[in-house]
């Protein structure tokens, strides 16, 4: 669908590149040529990734907690040391669990929006004056979620997404002086692995729920991802785009 060497010698970090809809990610930006970092705070995840991912390209093992800033910048130290550069940062590690409002803990709430706001933060910051600014060049994508409606049944992601959400439009504009573009982007809901830590009851019936009756793939949020920080979206900043077959416009996220 893209030009094979649409990302040739571009060097791209993904958060959460380990797993599900980051390692699909990774996946076809190696496919396109780039040099791509993965992230975790699991090793043996990362190593797994690497050993199936190899086939494909140049995929690299990055061990980080992104709630963590001095981890963070010894990883942008790593890339830096090892590829001089880094041009394309995907945020997508973060995780989530449903609960109603009234019964999130309040520490439950605080380490959700730590690991999906905070987290984010820091790493966007420490890269982009790692990287980005310096080189007067970079490009941003963040993973966020369907937070049209707000997010019920699950309100410490849809508060720390709609930061993101935010943060997206302010760093667009902010960073333009950089060169930097800054875009999101926000799946409803994807056959993953995420979703393997959510009770088979609230993913029952979902799908009655979404426009077309079925869930997305992790390939058809790879497809966005790869667009917005191409240089066929080189007039395209700011922007979130929904990944959800119109699912923020009509139907359910989940049953409450
Ligand atoms: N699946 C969906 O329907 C859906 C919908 C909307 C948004 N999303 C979001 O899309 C992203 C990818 O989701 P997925 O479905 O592919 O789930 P996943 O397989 O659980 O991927 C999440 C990844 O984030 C990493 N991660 C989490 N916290 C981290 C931290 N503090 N530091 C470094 N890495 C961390 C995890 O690795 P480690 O645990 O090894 O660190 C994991 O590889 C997530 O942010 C998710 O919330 C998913």
């Amino acid at each position: 669908m893209f030009q094979k060497d649409l990302f040739k010698d571009k060097v791209v970090l993904v958060t959460g590149g380990g797993s599900g809809i980051g390692y699909t990610i990774a996946k076809h930006y190696l496919q396109l040529g780039a040099v791509v970092y993965i992230a975790s705070r699991n090793a043996e995840k990362i190593e797994k990734a690497i050993a199936e991912l190899k086939e494909f390209g140049d995929v690299r093992s990055a061990i980080a907690d992104i709630r963590e800033p001095e981890q963070i910048q010894k990883l942008a130290d790593k890339i830096k040391a090892d590829s001089g550069r880094l041009d394309i940062l995907v945020n997508n590690a973060g995780g989530q669990f449903p609960s109603a409002a009234e019964n999130i803990s309040f520490n439950g709430f605080r380490a959700v929006v730590n690991n999906n706001l905070i987290g984010t933060f820091y790493v966007t910051q420490i890269m982009a004056k790692t990287f980005f600014i310096p080189q007067k060049d970079g490009n941003i994508v963040n993973i966020i979620a369907n937070i049209f409606r707000g997010f019920p049944g699950m309100a410490h992601t849809g508060a720390a997404r709609a930061g993101v959400d935010n943060l997206t439009k302010t760093l667009a504009i902010e960073w333009v002086r950089y060169n930097i573009r800054v875009n999101a982007v926000a799946p409803g809901i994807i056959l993953s692995s995420g979703l393997d830590t959510y009770p088979p009851a609230i993913l029952k019936g979902i799908t009655d729920g979404i426009p077309n009756k079925r869930m997305g793939t992790m390939d058809e949020v790879a497809y966005p991802v790869l667009f917005l920080s191409s240089p066929m979206a080189s007039y395209v900043s700011g922007e979130t785009m929904y990944v959800d077959a119109g699912n923020h416009l009509w139907g359910d996220q989940w049953k409450m």
